[in-house]
């Protein structure tokens, strides 16, 4: 499978909508990371300038919005697991009025699929002012947050046309695992060693091919569960929680459905209210500490009635959780498990009749504050 950057390859070829043609996408988008980021001796393309620059700084501030802030909460999780560089994540509107307390040594990521997200160029603009170095990651190349900022990491995940972004939020949270695996060689991290991103990207792309072959399955359960349903519930914990807000949002924007990503031991101190006859509720886990830990919220949901969909790791499964993902490191986990969500949330819209690629009221790009 090939994904190239030729415009014509934006033509939607055999299938009916985008959204489908970049959700199958994603397993060339990962072959096409390790092809240009990651060499035949697993050593990483990636500028000696920007790694030093990172390694002099002392927190990173992941700056971003709508999905793309999303990959940010998955990147946190990667800096501070695998290399314990303090991380924080920003939704670039609230940043751009409401700066947090900065560390000494800042250095900013920018997350953008298009590069022109307005509210991110906001705060690039106020970063720049400021002197601090940055990284826009992107999808395209001279995009005005890639020209602005320090350093630019491409996504090489070739045109992202659909509204809701679904190739753009793997391809950012394998590259910022591909940063993370340079930035721990170069920081010289002994435990850096035991991760082999490439391996790691490799088994998610062939995980992912596993589950978009399974398509069928998935527009089955879409239609048991969300066809007439007014709203829907995503739970997890740690970084099942990252998952399920994606995941959410992925749903709410083109079906209409109004869904909340929610981390399940908050369940009891609200939400649960909401909970009635048939709602559905999708528990996601993949982390082992808290699997038992979901697993009881969804046992609780489901005693008040909640239609209950269980996506889960291979190692944590049990013989009646719908959906079982294809194996890869706990830490990436979301390039798996998010790939049922955005189908789940294609055939909801698809079902009700809407325009996928154009859900109402929402933009590809905002460039407007
Ligand atoms: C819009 C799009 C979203 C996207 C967000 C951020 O709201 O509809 O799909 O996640 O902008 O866009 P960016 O290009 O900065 O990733």
């Amino acid at each position: 499978f090939h994904v190239d950057t030729d415009p014509a390859q934006a033509q939607k070829g055999a299938y009916p909508f985008y959204m489908l043609k970049e959700i199958d996408e994603q397993p060339g988008v990962m072959r096409n990371l390790i092809k240009e980021y990651i060499a035949e001796d697993g050593s990483i393309k990636i500028d000696t300038d920007l790694l030093k620059a990172m390694a002099d700084s002392d927190r990173i501030y992941i700056v971003a919005a709508g999905t793309s802030y999303h990959a940010g909460l998955v990147g946190k999780e990667l800096f501070e697991k695998l290399i314990q560089v303090p991380t924080e994540v920003h939704v670039a509107s609230e940043f751009a009025y409401n700066p947090p307390l900065l560390s000494a040594k800042p250095f900013f990521i920018f997350l953008s699929q298009s590069g022109e997200t307005a509210d991110s160029r906001q705060v690039l603009t106020q970063v720049n002012q400021a002197g601090y170095p940055s990284l826009t990651i992107t999808n395209v190349m001279n995009s005005t947050l890639s020209r602005e900022a320090t350093y630019t990491l491409l996504l090489y995940a070739g045109p992202e046309i659909a509204v809701a972004s679904t190739k753009a939020y793997t391809g950012q949270i394998a590259l910022e695992a591909i940063l993370a695996k340079a930035l721990g060689v170069y920081k010289q991290i002994a435990t850096i060693k035991d991760f082999d991103v490439a391996a790691e990207l490799t088994k998610a792309a062939n995980g992912m091919q596993e589950l978009v072959d399974e398509k069928g399955k998935i527009e089955k359960i879409a239609a048991d569960m969300l066809k007439d349903t007014r709203n829907a519930f995503y739970i997890g914990r740690t970084m099942d929680y990252a998952i399920v807000q994606e995941a959410a949002l992925k749903l709410k924007e083109v079906s209409y459905i109004q869904t909340e990503g929610f981390a399940s031991g908050e369940l009891k101190h609200g939400t649960i209210a909401l909970i009635q006859e048939n709602t559905p509720v999708v528990a996601i886990i993949t982390d082992k500490k808290t699997a038992n830990h979901t697993r009881s919220n969804a046992q609780e949901v489901k005693a008040r009635g909640a239609n209950v969909l269980y996506i889960v790791s291979r190692d944590l499964a049990t013989p009646t959780d719908q959906i079982v993902l294809p194996e890869i490191t706990p830490l990436l986990s979301a390039l798996v498990a998010i790939v049922p969500t955005q189908l789940l949330a294609y055939y909801a819209s698809i079902q009700r009749g809407y325009d996928v690629d154009k859900p109402r009221n929402l933009a590809k790009s905002v460039t407007v504050e």
